[in-house]
């Protein structure tokens, strides 16, 4: 098969990474930045290209990994370009499948990892969940097949469930690593590292393997432990944002079963 990779951001670069030593084969890595389209295509014997007007009209799927509110834009001049009868895909939680009818293509779909991904950090792609759909059935064996040349966790997902997935993500991957960050600063305040706060942040994790995690809650909000609450209130005082998280999510976990 052969794959044009048109992003070469975290998610590209990995995902074209990964395909390749999978022995796919990555005919032309695109990036705007053609230097970055260079790293890439280096690591996986393809040809870089800065200018869409240069993408190979030869390959099997065109492969979209660029900023969500980018793809349309993308794929509508792809479509002028010769390539609207191949199969497109994009790798977005967030953006309809419908983005490719809209930009004039007739075979399309999703290729989307259910994982956080930076460049610096490399994946154990075997346990990351592929959400894959298309516009008919043989695209969408397609899709099947490729994903599961990386991962052993590939799904059939409609577009109304990868929305629902990907704003779940939103609270169980970047909220809590945002008030990880948090803590982090906190700590840094009382001459303290991070390091501390990990085993607790493990076991809040191992704990949800096999329970609820509404089961598993514990601390001052649950036991309506006001006393401590408000001491916490009163040493966030210096923190109005913090603050204000502390009393969203308190009350939160009062309110919501
Ligand atoms: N990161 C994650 O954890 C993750 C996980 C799953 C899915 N995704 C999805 O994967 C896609 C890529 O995300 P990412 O994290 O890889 O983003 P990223 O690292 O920010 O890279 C996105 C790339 O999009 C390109 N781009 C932006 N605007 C463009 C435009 N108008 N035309 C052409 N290229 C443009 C940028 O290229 P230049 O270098 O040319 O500026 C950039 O390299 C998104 O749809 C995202 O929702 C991300």
């Amino acid at each position: 098969m052969k794959v044009v990779i048109i992003g070469a951001g975290n998610v590209g670069y990995h995902l074209g990474i990964k395909l390749h030593q999978v022995g796919v084969e990555i005919v032309q890595v695109f990036s705007r930045k053609y230097q970055k389209a260079s790293r890439l295509a280096l690591e996986v014997g393809s040809k870089p290209v800065s200018n869409l007007a240069d993408i190979s009209k030869e390959a099997d799927l065109y492969l979209i990994a660029v900023h969500d509110s980018a793809i349309r834009e993308v794929a509508t001049r792809l479509a002028t370009l010769g390539v609207s009868g191949k199969l497109i895909a994009h790798t977005s939680g967030a953006t309809s499948i419908q983005v490719f009818e809209n930009a004039g293509f007739s075979r399309f779909g999703v290729f989307y990892p259910l994982q956080t991904f930076s460049t610096s950090r490399i994946p154990d792609f075997d346990k990351i969940p592929f959400c894959i759909d298309a516009n008919n059935p043989d695209d969408l064996s397609v899709l099947i097949n490729l994903a599961s040349k990386v991962s052993s966790n590939v799904n059939k997902i409609n577009d109304q469930q990868r929305t629902l997935l990907h704003v779940a993500a939103v609270f169980v991957n970047n909220f809590p690593n945002h008030l990880f960050h948090i803590g982090d600063k906190l700590l840094e305040q009382g001459g303290m590292d991070m390091d501390l706060l990990l085993p607790l942040i493990q076991e809040t994790v191992d704990k949800i393997e096999n329970n609820k995690p509404n089961k598993m809650q514990t601390g001052p909000a649950l036991r309506k432990d006001d006393s401590t609450i408000n001491q916490h209130l009163k040493m966030l005082e210096k923190y109005p944002d913090y603050q204000e998280l502390y009393r969203l999510l308190t009350h939160s976990i009062q309110k919501v079963k």
